[in-house]
């Protein structure tokens, strides 16, 4: 009896704990900001999405449309600012470095100890993860941004080969246009023209001229001939876009090239999650190919989820969050699915298909020869503002607004006032 008595107040306490267990993990929920919105995009998310869900935590996805993440990046401020951070943020290079700066991070060592990622993590990524020494956001993958996505059907049918230099190119943009295709498929969006800019830059100058123009800034090589020279060859690429190019969205190029009404596109491995998203296949229906004269270099750029600093009830789910994004099964799935390549050295290109596994070898030959340098259009090689003066220069030129002479001296000086 007196057992009897016992065992049932045992059994009410085991049950009670069982039931505030259920509630605790039931109420566990990250909040997650980002602006992954194309189907590509949403469909690699989703292996994140239920990842965390198989562990009893919630997704509060909040998605603000806008590639390059602009737009993002305004509702972030606002957030902030109102004294409710999400838990964690999809952002870029720089922009992660001026939020650490303001304080709002929350510190992953004690994660980041326990699980070795010093090991793992390239140094051009930890530039970005940590901050004074102490990590604060996990880097998801990364992407590259001088590529050339191209359709086969189109490629074969004019018999065209994959060009490997600025008049190859011009050779094969010609007979596209000539056959009755929009030769480029663009989006005329700032942040889309300055990852072609970038592309036709490196092609043009090489690898010191990209790092004194787009990582130094010196004003010799942003007002030079080579710049002038970069900005006449945009003029001559703005010549092979369709009348409908402004203000479309990327993934909307890139569906022309896939719907074989354009013949490339010039944009971020991102591109591909778009075909693989519309069941097309590598060196069948598609190519990819590196920005004719970029060969051997990569500009690169890497999404991290910045972790806020939440409150001690969130905190948990929040180191859930950053655990899952380091897990290499995780890196392996996801990035597979986007179209960029892990963020850690140590996953095998196995799963990958014949783009993937061609990314992962040439940003490690590229990290080792010292070719590899951040991507200027998407965050990666100078601070937001100064981005966004060149970016305006840029777009400006494109739309006929300056002349290439007077774009590279408004370089020089649009870069100056936002130093
Ligand atoms: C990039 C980002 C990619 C991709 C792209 C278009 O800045 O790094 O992950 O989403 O924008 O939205």
């Amino acid at each position: 009896m007196f057992i009897g008595k016992f065992a049932r107040a045992g059994l009410g306490i085991v049950a009670a704990l069982a039931m505030s267990t259920a509630i605790a993990s039931a109420e566990e929920s990250v909040e997650v900001l980002h602006w992954w919105t194309a189907g590509g995009e949403a469909k690699a998310l989703q292996v994140l999405k239920k990842d965390l869900e198989s562990q009893g935590i919630t997704w509060n996805d909040m998605p603000v449309a806008g590639g390059g993440g602009e737009q993002a990046m305004t509702v972030l401020r606002a957030r902030v600012t109102s004294g409710n951070p999400p838990t964690a943020v999809q952002m870029l290079g720089f922009d992660i470095k001026d939020w650490a700066r303001e304080g709002v991070l929350a510190n992953l060592d004690d994660l980041a100890g326990k699980e070795g990622w010093n090991k793992v993590v390239p140094d051009a990524l930890k530039e970005f993860s940590k901050y004074d020494g102490h990590w604060i956001a996990v880097p998801v993958n990364v992407h590259s941004t001088n590529w050339v996505w191209a359709n086969k059907a189109i490629f074969d049918e004019l018999g065209l080969k994959q060009p490997t230099n600025w008049d190859e190119l011009i050779t094969d943009l010609d007979k596209i246009k000539g056959a009755g295709y929009t030769a480029i498929a663009h989006g005329g969006q700032a942040w889309q023209d300055a990852t072609m800019f970038e592309a036709v830059l490196m092609s043009t100058g090489g690898p010191d001229f990209y790092k004194k123009a787009l990582i130094d800034t010196d004003p010799a090589a942003l007002n030079s001939d080579t710049m002038v020279k970069v900005f006449d060859r945009m003029t001559q690429l703005r010549g092979y876009v369709d009348d409908n190019f402004s203000g479309r969205d990327w993934n909307l190029a890139t569906a022309m090239v896939i719907n074989k009404e354009a013949g490339v596109q010039f944009m971020g491995d991102w591109a591909k999650g778009e075909f693989l998203n519309a069941g097309k296949v590598p060196d069948q229906d598609f190519m990819c190919f590196r920005f004719p004269g970029t060969q051997g270099t990569v500009t690169f750029n890497s999404d991290q989820f910045v972790m806020f600093k939440v409150g001690e009830d969130r905190r948990d789910a929040q180191n859930k969050l950053a655990a899952a994004v380091m897990s290499p099964t995780f890196q392996s799935a996801f990035n597979v699915v986007k179209g960029s390549v892990p963020a850690r050295t140590d996953v095998s290109p196995d799963a990958f298909d014949a783009c993937g596994k061609k990314g992962m070898k040439q940003l490690a030959e590229a990290n080792e020869k010292g070719t590899l340098f951040g991507s200027m259009a998407h965050g990666h090689a100078v601070p937001s503002a100064v981005k966004n003066a060149m970016y305006d220069v840029i777009t400006a030129h494109f739309n006929g607004e300056y002349d290439s002479k007077t774009a590279a001296e408004e370089l020089v000086n649009a870069v100056e006032s936002a130093q």
